[in-house]
């Protein structure tokens, strides 16, 4: 399917979506944020397609945030009226298959929320990050002040997102807002090899693994722990399993189906 603001290159079981608004840094705008869900929406059914990696055109911005511009002049109930309905944070931290950010340039606003709903953040080591919404009167609205604490904590969401601040990579490093940094020009070879190897897993037990993650950043820690025997449990049903453990029993490598 052919889209005006994304770019999709699949290989190896795992798809690069690459926003591609250049000359506005990749700000999300409504175009971007339709396409990225009709993109999750025919990638999730594509058996071929085991991992999402989400990426920015160019070397300057991953996505310097919302457009600015396209939301400038709007009244409280058309804003509301662009916030109902499906939202591309909340699918890409609901997807039945794991979503990478490879960040590589500035990651603010709707963009770092991009990233934050994302499972793995990866960023070259020149990539700037941070919620400057503040600096226009308004604060995060893409889920930001709720993913932020749960990755970052607490002390250092309320820095970020009271301050406007811009971080670099190292920073982030250090305060855990991205979980792997590489120089700038391995970034894109580093990242697909990393997204390459998690395709060879099981997808069922990446679906379960995901959602049993995901889980402890929702749920109390006895739900939690009920939830993960429930999916452990599930796994031991899958065709996966067997393979799995039939392939390290024989010593060879495991052929995941995700039936
Ligand atoms: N929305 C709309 N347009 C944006 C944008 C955004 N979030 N971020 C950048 N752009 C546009 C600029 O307006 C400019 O457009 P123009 O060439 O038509 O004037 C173009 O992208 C290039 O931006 P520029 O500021 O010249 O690039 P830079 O490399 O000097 O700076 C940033 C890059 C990201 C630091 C800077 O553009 C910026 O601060 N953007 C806004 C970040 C932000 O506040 N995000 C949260 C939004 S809620």
């Amino acid at each position: 399917m052919p889209y005006e603001t994304l770019r999709i290159d699949t290989e190896a079981g795992v798809a690069l979506i690459t926003i591609d608004r250049q000359e506005k840094r990749n700000a999300l705008n409504s175009i971007v944020r339709a396409e990225l869900v009709a993109a999750l929406d025919a990638l999730r059914d594509d058996d071929a397609v085991r991992v999402l990696v989400i990426t920015g055109a160019g070397d300057k911005a991953f996505v310097a945030g919302a457009d600015i511009g396209e939301f400038a002049d709007r009244t409280p109930l058309e804003q509301r009226a662009t916030m109902t309905g499906r939202r591309v944070f909340d699918e890409v931290a609901a997807y039945s298959k794991p979503v990478l950010a490879m960040i590589n340039g500035f990651c603010l606003g709707g963009g770092c929320e991009l990233a934050l709903a994302c499972d793995v953040r990866i960023a070259a080591d020149t990539a700037k990050l941070g919620q400057p919404e503040i600096n226009l009167g308004i604060i995060p609205g893409g889920g930001g002040t709720q993913r932020l604490p749960r990755v970052v904590g607490v002390g250092q969401a309320m820095r970020l997102v009271l301050s406007g601040e811009i971080i670099d990579a190292a920073e982030a490093h250090r305060i855990g807002l991205v979980d792997v940094v590489h120089p700038a020009a391995e970034l894109r070879e580093k990242t697909l090899e990393f997204a390459r190897k998690m395709a060879e897993k099981s997808p069922v037990a990446l679906r379960m693994a995901k959602s049993a993650v995901r889980a402890a950043g929702e749920m109390p820690m006895a739900a939690g722990l009920a939830y993960e025997t429930e999916l452990f449990v599930t796994c031991f049903a899958s065709d996966d399993k067997r393979e799995g453990v039939a392939a390290f029993l024989e010593k060879r490598p495991a052929m995941f189906t995700g039936k």
